[in-house]
């Protein structure tokens, strides 16, 4: 035990740690008992009430981010990838914001209808949407279908009864270095038709002759992460282009061009994120240019960012169950959670930091391993971490930056329920999805 722990008053003396912004949300702060607040309420408390795992969620830091981005693009739309983190209320808060909301499949769409959101503001996507899915996003109404495959504008021209706007997804050989499970632009991989192919040909000329379809623009998204800007005012040029031929052989003026996401964000101090004021501003460039040279009427911008809203406003909170010292080997701490919670370290290698947030750490540090409690050697949440030498049982850890692809990509594995989803704001707390228990998991087990 430490003198500022039997007197916390001696805190108020000292300085506060520094908390990143870039990885925090803006509401981060230590209180006088030198534990981690978010949105006005600690963490430590949070994790006694909901128990752990937990992921907390600041409301007021996703509003932000739909702000930045309708600041930065005030004649763009901004369509919301709820595949990083989809929840009835986080639907209702993107649609508060002015934001339109991308979905991927049947229980995504169901999910944004349940929370109300407008089916006009809904584009689906996918790689290879069910039929019974289409289905159900035509019945609903749903404003755009982007189309990945000559086989679904079979399936679209047989579904509709009124005229369906459809986006066409290209993808334009722009090649963004990422990991390869999440290289999206290049001609081979799995999504959309590549630019300047037979096949693209044929699609477009498959859709226009579709009287139920119309063909509103092209879409395309190059990749996972991307800080450089450039790439998108490349995805520009080349589409216009493409929008200018189809004009000169079809007539047909587009008039929408999605850029898809990717936008990176920082997981640790010091990592790149992309600049929205330097984004809009090469796009704005590139907009100006491509429709200069091809004398072709500016296309309306959209941008579907998913990670960029959602990462830095969620904290997962973990207990520690044990500080293990392996002889001449590394130091682990190992967590009440792990890959189940937390799979982008296993499936892309992802770095993150982990704090501890019921006390300020003071005191000499060490570096270790924080290691999850499933049943296989890689599941590691994050690789030489500092960590106060001290650490027990019992005490918290936070891991920011993971309200992205942390909650939807999470899994049972170990027949281990998945964690609560616990949203913070100005010192209140309201739970958003519950705990998953045993009982949940038997449910499904028809015996
Ligand atoms: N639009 C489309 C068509 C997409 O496929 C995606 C992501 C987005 C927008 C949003 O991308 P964002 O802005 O969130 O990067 N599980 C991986 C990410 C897979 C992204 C798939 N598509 C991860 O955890 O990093």
């Amino acid at each position: 035990m430490t003198l500022l722990e039997i007197f916390p008053s001696l805190r108020s003396g000292m300085p506060s740690p520094r908390v990143d912004t870039t990885v925090w949300p803006c509401e981060t702060h230590y209180d006088e008992l030198g534990r981690i607040t978010l949105g006005g309420v600690a963490l430590a408390d949070l994790a006694d009430q909901y128990g752990t795992p937990a992921y907390v969620l600041d409301e007021t830091e996703i509003r932000r981010r739909c702000r930045a981005y309708r600041k930065h693009f005030p004649e763009g739309e901004i369509v919301y990838a709820a595949k990083a983190l989809l929840t009835k209320a986080v639907a209702g808060w993107i649609a508060e914001e002015g934001l339109s909301l991308d979905v991927c499949s049947g229980g995504e769409l169901a999910v944004a209808l349940a929370a109300g959101v407008d089916p006009a503001r809904i584009v689906l996507h996918g790689s290879g949407k069910p039929f019974a899915e289409l289905e159900a996003a035509v019945a609903a109404g749903v404003g755009r279908i982007v189309i990945d495959s000559l086989t679904e504008i079979t399936l679209l021209s047989a579904l509709v009864s009124r005229r369906q706007q459809v986006l066409l997804r290209l993808s334009p050989g722009i090649d963004v270095h990422g990991h390869p499970a999440v290289k999206t632009g290049v001609a081979d991989q799995k999504f959309g038709f590549p630019l300047g192919s037979a096949q693209t040909a044929e699609a477009i000329e498959r859709v226009l002759r579709q009287p139920a379809l119309e063909l509103v623009g092209f879409h395309c998204h190059l990749g996972s992460q991307i800080h450089d800007p450039d790439f998108y005012g490349e995805a520009v040029r080349r589409l216009v282009a493409e929008m200018a031929r189809v004009r000169a052989e079809y007539g047909t003026v587009l008039t929408q061009l999605d850029l898809g996401g990717g936008h990176a964000v920082a997981y640790r101090s010091g990592d790149a994120e992309l600049n929205l004021y330097e984004l809009a501003d090469i796009v704005e460039d590139a907009l100006d240019a491509a429709c200069a040279r091809n004398r072709f009427p500016r296309p309306r911008i959209t941008l579907e960012p998913g990670r960029a809203i959602v990462a830095r406003a969620g904290v997962t909170l973990y207990r520690v169950m044990t500080v293990k010292r392996i002889e001449g080997g590394r130091t682990f701490v190992i967590v009440d959670g792990g890959m189940n919670d937390n799979p982008r370290v296993a499936l892309y290698g992802a770095r993150y930091d982990a704090v501890v947030a019921n006390r300020h750490p003071t005191g000499p540090f060490m570096t270790a391993t924080v290691a999850g409690r499933y049943c296989e050697a890689g599941d590691i949440l994050a690789p030489d971490v500092r960590l106060p030498a001290g650490l027990r049982p019992g005490e918290i850890l936070a891991v920011p930056c993971t309200g992205a692809y942390h909650h939807s990509l999470a899994s049972t594995y170990n027949g281990v329920g998945r964690p609560p989803l616990i949203a913070v704001r100005e010192g209140h707390t309201r739970p958003l999805v519950r705990r998953e228990t045993p009982a949940d998991l038997l449910s499904r087990d028809l015996g």
